[in-house]
């Protein structure tokens, strides 16, 4: 399975502060946004990866990322010219995707919780050995500004509505999505939305009506954390501050799912963290390559 990371956009809804910098390599906490998705793929066990972006912007991820080869992955790069919506990301990306399942997150949405690693392969276990796709839904106080799963009386979806101003539940679909090989042709056939966008939800709407949808709730242990706002994001970076300072392990630490994936060994670990030791991150991956070879 490969994945596709969607960092474009032209963040106006954080104006002034996005103004000259993607939104993705602003800092939650400790690391760039754009850790946060990058670590789900990681946790689904996917090792290639597409990050699109904006023309202004891919040079600061590839400066961020290279090649991917220090976390023992492939990360490839495209552009996004204008902003035309999340379904592009499909069309952009044929000939990475190469007609394989992929998952696709977007560059601002971070998961957490006890639960990822096991939801991450149901979804791509399910979307690997039956096809389909694979979306969530996760509570939310306001769904007004996302995806939003309508349910019929017996509990089964119906439809996903873009933006409802009257909500017909409270789950949003979070922008973390698995998909069969038949994605990309899906995408082509997408017409613009009244707003004038490429929407993902016409994707899965297509998927629905051919009974291939299958749409799993996410609990209420599991954090998706909002990041539209600043407010949302100085949140975000506080529930991270929080829990690893309580717990001593770090979230969205990319190179120790590296690590623990087996895409790179304890010596690669070391050299990494040496790179950042002035940091409490360089030094976090020093010690577990440390621990891991006491053991
Ligand atoms: C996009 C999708 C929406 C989804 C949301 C999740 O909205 O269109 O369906 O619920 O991401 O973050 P956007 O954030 O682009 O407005």
């Amino acid at each position: 399975m490969k994945g596709i990371i969607l960092a474009g956009g032209s963040g106006t809804r954080l104006h002034p502060i996005t103004k000259s910098v993607n939104k993705q390599l602003l800092p939650i906490y400790d690391k760039p946004l754009v850790y946060y998705p990058l670590s789900v793929l990681m946790l689904a066990g996917i090792r290639e990866v597409l990050l699109i972006s904006t023309p202004r912007d891919l040079p600061a991820f590839k400066d961020l990322f290279g090649d991917g080869s220090l976390l023992g992955m492939r990360i490839c790069y495209a552009q996004q010219d204008e902003p035309r919506g999340l379904a592009e990301a499909f069309t952009i990306g044929r000939e990475f995707l190469a007609g394989e399942p992929c998952a696709l997150v977007l560059g601002d949405n971070m998961f957490h919780g006890q639960d990822l690693t096991r939801i991450l392969s149901n979804a791509r276990m399910t979307v690997e050995n039956k096809g389909g796709a694979v979306v969530f839904g996760y509570p939310v106080k306001d769904a007004r500004a996302f995806g939003v799963v309508e349910f019929d009386e017996d509990h089964k979806v119906v439809g996903i509505e873009e933006k409802p101003s009257d909500p017909k539940s409270n789950y949003a679909v979070p922008g973390l999505y698995f998909y069969d090989g038949q994605v990309s042709d899906f995408a082509s056939k997408v017409e613009p939305s009244s707003r004038g966008e490429l929407e993902i939800t016409s994707i899965n709407n297509a998927y629905l009506e051919r009974g291939e949808l299958s749409v799993e709730l996410m609990g209420r242990g599991m954090a998706w954390l909002d990041t539209g706002t600043p407010a949302g994001m100085l949140k975000a970076a506080e529930y991270v501050e929080a829990v690893q300072s309580r717990q001593g392990y770090f979230i969205a630490c990319i190179e120790e799912i590296a690590y623990r994936r087996k895409f790179i060994d304890s010596d690669q670990l070391r050299t990494l963290g040496e790179k950042l030791k002035k940091t409490d991150y360089g030094r976090y991956l020093i010690s577990i390559a440390d621990e891991e070879q006491v053991n």
